[in-house]
Parts: C-alpha cells; sequence; structure tokens
C-alpha cells in the first residue's frame, strides 16, 4: 500500500507529542487505561466532535479550511444545532414568535461581495439561534418547531432586516464524557450569546458564521474559543418612549446592524 505524503508526517508529529506527554507526565498504565476508556466513550456518546469543539481544534480547521483575506467576513464552525430546511420567509422577516419573550431585537445590513463591496441582490441567509434563556428549540418543549430559525433572501439591494429577541448565553451539553473532562480540568461549558449564520450567493463561496454581542459575560472566555474581533456587534438600547411608539412595542428593545462580506469563487 502507498503511503500518503499527508498522513504520514501529521501521524509522526501526533505520535510525537503523544510520546513527550507520556514522558513528561510520566504516565502510568491505569492512567493510560482510564484514557482509552475515555476515548471509547466518546465515540459511543457520539462527543468526537464536542471534543474537538472544547480544544479548540474545531475552529483551527475551521480557520485552515476557509482562510480569511481582506474585508472577507471571518468564517466559523457550524455547531451541532443547524437543522437545514427552515421555513423560507419574506420580509418582514420575524425569527421567533409574535409573543417571543426576551428583549426584541432588530438587526440590519446587507450582503456584499469582496472588495468591491457590490451587493449582492437576492444573496440566501440562513439563521438560528437560541431564545432569550440560551435554548434552542428542539432542548425546549415550550418552543415550537423551528423556533428562532428562518431562512431568508437579501432584498434587490443585497440589504436584509430582521426581528428577533436577544438570544441568551448557554452551556454546551455538559452531561456527557466532554463535560466529565471539562469538569476534571477545571473548566466551565459556557458559550457568549451568539446568532448562526450561512449566507450563500451564486458565484460566491458559502460563508458559515457567528455574531457576538459586545458586552457578554463570556466574550472573552467561550469554552469552544471561536470568537474572532471581526464579529462582535454592539447592540444599541432603546427604551424612550417615543421610540417604543415608533416600533409599535410596550418595552425597551435593541438594534444591531452586521454586513455580510462574501469571497468569489475561483474559475
Ligand atoms: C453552538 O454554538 O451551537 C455550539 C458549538 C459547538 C459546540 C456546542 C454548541
Ligand atoms: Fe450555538
Amino acid at each position: 500500500m502507498e503511503a500518503s505524503d499527508r498522513l504520514v508526517p501529521i501521524v509522526d508529529d501526533l505520535v510525537r507529542a503523544l510520546h513527550r506527554a507520556v514522558a513528561d507526565h510520566q504516565v502510568t498504565e491505569p492512567e493510560w487505561r482510564q484514557a482509552l476508556a475515555f476515548l471509547t466513550e466518546l465515540g459511543t456518546a457520539d462527543e468526537w466532535v464536542l471534543l474537538s469543539d472544547v480544544l479548540g481544534i474545531s475552529v483551527a480547521v475551521d480557520n485552515n479550511t476557509y482562510h480569511q483575506e481582506g474585508d472577507e467576513t471571518p468564517s466559523n464552525v457550524q455547531g451541532p444545532f443547524y437543522r437545514p430546511g427552515a421555513p423560507l420567509v419574506s420580509p418582514p422577516v420575524t425569527l421567533g414568535r409574535d409573543d417571543e419573550p426576551g428583549d426584541p431585537c432588530f438587526v440590519a445590513g446587507s450582503v456584499l461581495a469582496a472588495g468591491d463591496h457590490r451587493p449582492l441582490a437576492g444573496a440566501l441567509l440562513d439563521i438560528w439561534q437560541t431564545n432569550h434563556v440560551g435554548l434552542y428549540d428542539h432542548e425546549d418543549a415550550s418552543q415550537p418547531e423551528w423556533n428562532l430559525r428562518r431562512r431568508f433572501h437579501a432584498g434587490e439591494g443585497g440589504g436584509y432586516e430582521l426581528r428577533t429577541v436577544v438570544p441568551g448565553p448557554y452551556e454546551i451539553p455538559k452531561h456527557g464524557p466532554v463535560g466529565r473532562l471539562l469538569a476534571a480540568v477545571g473548566r466551565h461549558a459556557w458559550r457568549p450569546a451568539h446568532f448562526h449564520v450561512k449566507v450563500s450567493a451564486d458565484g460566491f463561496q458559502p460563508l458559515t458564521t457567528m455574531i457576538y454581542f459586545e458586552g457578554d459575560p463570556w466574550l472573552h472566555d467561550d469554552t469552544i474559543s471561536s470568537v474572532k474581533p471581526g464579529l462582535v456587534i454592539p447592540l444599541a438600547k432603546h427604551d424612550r418612549p417615543d421610540r417604543l411608539r415608533a416600533r409599535g412595542l410596550d418595552r425597551r428593545f435593541y438594534t444591531g446592524a452586521f454586513d455580510f462580506v462574501l469571497k468569489a469563487t475561483r474559475r
């Protein structure tokens, strides 16, 4: 069998790193058996990807795959909670229910081409998020299926506008082997609040990314280390009665803006 030019040096490096750790820490046979049992349990619990996430490998591999250049929007990992086929809606776009609990939040922006910032009319946006207390629809029996998951097209000028609620921070699944590992090494499972977004347009590389919010308590301590400076936006709070009236609301609301800048497909 022919050896793979790419695999051989990677396996060599991994083996060298493991030998170094075993020697430096004088790992014993019972400890190594425990480690192997943990890896077996990871597979049974289908948590290999989650392990990759909390070790920061998923983000590193995402960066290697979709390296960001110039003014392009940085990519980010998809995470385990994406569901293809969210309801496709037309403006006015609302991600949640009419009476969705939490702080209403209006987000607007454009989908643009990297370089000349030409608007990409009709680009498809696919957004998913948790509710105000950090629960996705499938984790919360009080939310209808597909709640806070929508697809919609940018307008003729590449613009979009949506209404939603400010999502809450949340802990990643922590009742399996990965959660035990985090606890054993004194780490928490929290992620800062975020929107997940996929954006696609003909002739451009599809983008998967996340948007975070300034002031989030976990912004600088994300358990999957995925926060990037170009993906953090301020949310402006509005509570003046005239502003509430103009939006037809009886409680404070927030506004934010984000432009998605896509890289042309290489021909
Ligand atoms: C998420 O943001 O949905 C996520 C990403 C990685 C691990 C767990 C959750
Ligand atoms: Fe998420």
